[in-house]
């Protein structure tokens, strides 16, 4: 850019084109475009928060410490976005699905790849801690049809809300994960145990926001899923006990009406010997509806 199509001196009223012009030779005009709107936004919101010297301050000492926190196994800005709602927003704006797929939802920190790929009917609780769940389903395509060759990736928290990644040397590795692999009926069963809610990871910077914003940092029960098949979007998504205490308060906005899933009770003796259960257990059946891929 030449000196002449400088905007001039900064002041508070044009403070918004006198930084966006900087940017005018940008070559990636994807970038240019989002720097100015970002510009644009927080300039707007600078305008009516109008901080003193001091909050801005806490800010970037806020942004700093969520920096700080994050390592190889935390990830403090995905937190940050997730209970700020970008992250669902993010998901929304990327996965919206024709009319009848399963809707998705946020993967979240806890996924671990190469989990084993179990046979159907598997019991992924390796400890035997909890309470006893069978959960079973169909992959269908949009028009109803099962979708064979599925491969349906499962992760939830034990009992007490732990994954076993938050637990090593207490739960075994691998615990309440598997891979499961549909036939040509569509069908996937596994064993496992009632999830329970559980808090987000809340010992850093955002927890210390959400306390301070009066929030709680829990998460409702859920199961998680990823599920993929040649020829479909891959969809990452969760299935949610209805009458958790959190349904309605999900601490990062993950939670949508078609994911509830029904979480019954079930007392039948010669059942439960079949599955090999020692009294009642909880039954979850919840059919999952992939988008095919646009040719
Ligand atoms: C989870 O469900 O595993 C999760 C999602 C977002 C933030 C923290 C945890
Ligand atoms: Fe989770």
């Amino acid at each position: 850019m030449n000196v002449e199509q400088e905007k001039g001196f900064f002041t508070e009223e044009n403070s918004v084109e006198v930084v966006t012009s900087r940017n005018a030779a940008a070559k990636n005009e994807r970038l240019k475009f989002a720097m100015e709107v970002i510009t644009r936004k927080l300039h707007e919101a600078v305008k009516e928060i109008e901080p003193t010297q001091d909050e801005w301050f806490e800010a970037i000492l806020f942004l700093t410490n969520t920096g700080h926190m994050c390592n190889e196994w935390r990830q403090e800005f995905i937190l940050l976005s997730d209970v700020l709602g970008v992250s669902m927003l993010v998901d929304a704006i990327n996965n919206r699905k024709p009319s009848g797929a399963s809707e998705s939802t946020v993967l979240g920190p806890f996924h671990v790849a190469n989990a084993p790929e179990l046979p159907m009917g598997a019991n992924i609780c390796l400890d035997h801690k909890g309470e006893d769940m069978v959960i079973s389903g169909r992959i269908l395509d949009t028009d109803g049809r099962p979708v064979a060759d599925a491969v349906i990736d499962v992760w939830q928290a034990n009992d007490e809300g732990f994954y076993d990644v938050q637990q090593k040397g207490i739960q075994p590795d691998f615990n309440l994960r598997g891979v499961f692999r549909t036939g040509a009926d569509g069908r996937y069963w596994f064993r496992a145990v009632k999830p329970k809610f559980y808090p987000i990871p809340d010992d850093g910077p955002v927890g210390k926001m959400l306390r301070a914003l009066g929030r709680h940092p829990y998460r409702p029960a859920h199961l998680h899923y990823i599920i993929k098949a040649d020829g479909f979007e891959s969809l990452t998504t969760h299935i949610f006990d209805p009458h958790d205490p959190y349904i309605n308060s999900d601490a990062v906005f993950g939670v949508k009406e078609s994911l509830l899933a029904e979480f019954r009770t079930v007392d039948d003796p010669a059942r439960a010997k079949e599955l090999g259960f020692s009294g009642w257990f909880w039954e979850v059946e919840h059919d999952f509806v992939l988008a095919r891929q646009a040719a």
